[in-house]
């Protein structure tokens, strides 16, 4: 069989052991897996004998081999030869490849673990068919786990594939992967030049009831883009055009009154209650993840912030995201404070494994904690020195955005947004948004506001609803009736309401003191 026809795109690893097998029969449920739509499949047993394996791999023959569908094993070339099955799959400890393919010859399909770059490009150039990519999130499967790579670290190896000249070596991501994030995975792996070819499961069907059925479910899952994704291409508008745009945003927020989830927080709930419905949309304030379903139902966005975490508020947040993520709802992570302690990290790395985000919106500190920069050292919650200039923090951002295929928010004296491709800079607001509590949480509940109605166009929804807020903060602080952070409050909250209501009469006149640059 060429490699060229295999489709790689459901790869199934067997799993023999009884912690994920049960008392299934193994070739019961490779056949049901096959015809529920596996694509491809490779036996692993490290346990059994070698007449055992090679009996096993014959009967797995003859039910992947009418399916058309190739059966490799698992390290062991003798095996594969025994049972006259298409190939061979080599971890790094396993037999090299070059003698692989000498014993199997140029026609078998020989694939190879890649746990980091130099492993991928190593295999690639040896001439590997494919390549088993990760370990992408924690497994049950493997104790040995050596790296987690996450979707970044594939995605870092898709690229430099491609950049090295081995764009046509097939890539199958592995490890922790389900169907609860088999379709992201696909999704937010891929870099422009290069995507996967599929993803390799083991317990989400060898330990599946229904194995027929979650090999359907995966396959139809990675068949078509996930509903968050990003419908029209990033529309390279000008500076004027984009901000000629987003008065009647504004407006069709306000008529649409978005609903405007909140887990959260509890310092500023009624500074942000009142900001919400000043901007025109319906607050809702559920730390239940188990009510997060029918709310993500109701067409609104989610704004999960970190403010204050533990495990079992993390727990809700991944509950609500999946729903969030399962209709393509829009949602914001604000990660306040991620740097500041080893929970905080932890759970910054167990949402982002978790769920996708549409806009993660924080201070550099947060950013770059986020994007997983070392050493970054933060005191409390609040933004802290700035430690890069505007440059770097214009790379940063990017990068971290073309990665996540999301929006990028550093906020700051400047702000700094992107999608990956379009970065603008914003400088607009008033000194005495960094007087007052929540004013960081209640800019999220204004972007998440606006995303939730503006859907073609993240970056456009995420800038309106910055310029809308940053902009009712500089006309609250100019005016003669505030003279302080106490005062302030009120009078931003009226301006919210103001700007709203000129959107709705179609005065978009207040658009004209934005501050933003194309960078
Ligand atoms: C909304 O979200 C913000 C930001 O996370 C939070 O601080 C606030 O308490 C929430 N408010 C409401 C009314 O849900
Ligand atoms: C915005 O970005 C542009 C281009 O990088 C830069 O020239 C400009 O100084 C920035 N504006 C601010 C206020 O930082």
């Amino acid at each position: 069989m060429a490699p060229s026809v295999v489709d790689y795109s459901l790869y199934l690893v067997t799993d023999s052991t009884p912690a994920i097998l049960g008392d299934k029969d193994l070739v019961a449920v490779v056949k049901a897996a096959v015809e529920g739509g596996a694509t491809i499949v490779q036996y692993r047993d490290k346990n059994s004998d070698t007449a055992e394996l090679v009996q096993v791999a014959k009967q797995l023959h003859q039910v992947t081999k009418p399916a058309g569908i190739p059966l490799l094993i698992n390290d062991r070339v003798d095996v594969a030869l025994a049972a006259g099955v298409e190939g061979v799959h080599v971890g790094q400890d396993d037999l090299d490849l070059k003698t692989a393919r000498n014993l199997l010859g140029p026609d078998a399909i020989i694939g190879v673990t890649a746990n980091n770059l130099e492993e991928a490009l190593e295999a690639a150039r040896d001439g590997a068919d494919y390549l088993g990519i990760g370990t992408v999130y924690a497994t049950p499967t493997k104790e040995n786990t050596k790296s987690i790579i996450g979707t970044a670290g594939v995605q870092q190896i898709l690229n430099e594939l491609d950049a090295q000249g081995h764009s046509d070596v097939k890539t199958v991501a592995i490890g922790g992967i389900n169907a609860g994030n088999a379709r992201r995975i696909m999704y937010q792996c891929a870099s422009p030049q290069k995507q996967l070819d599929g993803v390799a499961v083991v317990s989400a069907i060898m330990a599946s009831d229904d194995p027929n059925q979650a090999a359907h479910n995966l396959q139809d899952l990675i068949s078509r883009p996930p509903p968050f994704a990003s419908s029209a291409s990033k529309q390279q508008l000008s500076r004027d055009d984009l901000i000629a745009k987003v008065p009647s945003i504004i407006a069709r927020m306000a008529s649409k009154k978005p609903l405007c989830h909140n887990m959260t927080n509890l310092v500023v709930q009624n500074f942000a209650a009142n900001v919400a419905l000043a901007i025109g949309s319906s607050p809702i304030m559920s730390n239940n993840g188990l009510e997060a379903g029918d709310l993500a139902a109701l067409g609104g966005s989610l704004v999960v912030n970190m403010g204050t975490t533990t495990p079992e508020i993390r727990s809700n947040h991944l509950k609500a995201l999946e729903a969030y993520n399962a209709v393509g709802g829009p949602v914001l992570l604000d990660p306040v404070g991620a740097g500041a302690t080893q929970q905080r990290r932890e759970g910054v790395k167990a949402l982002m494994a978790g769920a996708y985000f549409d806009v993660i919106k924080g201070n550099e500190g947060e950013i770059r904690t986020v994007a997983g920069a070392q050493g970054v050292k933060q005191h409390g919650v609040d933004s802290g020195a700035s430690q890069l200039n505007l440059e770097d923090r214009i790379r940063l951002v990017k990068g971290m955005a073309a990665r996540e295929w999301n929006i990028v928010l550093m906020t700051g004296s400047t702000d700094v947004i992107s999608d990956g491709e379009r970065t603008l800079n914003i400088s607009n607001g008033h000194k005495y948004l960094g007087e007052i509590t929540g004013s960081g949480c209640t800019l999220g509940t204004t972007i998440a506001s606006v995303m939730a109605v503006e859907r073609e166009d993240k970056l456009l929804a995420a800038v309106a609803g910055i310029l809308m807020y940053e902009i009712a903060a500089e006309r609250a602080g100019v005016r003669e009736d505030v003279r302080g952070p106490g005062t302030f409050v009120p009078a931003f909250i009226d301006e919210l309401y103001q700007i709203r209501q000129e959107s709705v009469s179609g005065d978009g006149k207040w658009i004209e003191a934005a501050k933003v640059e194309i960078a």
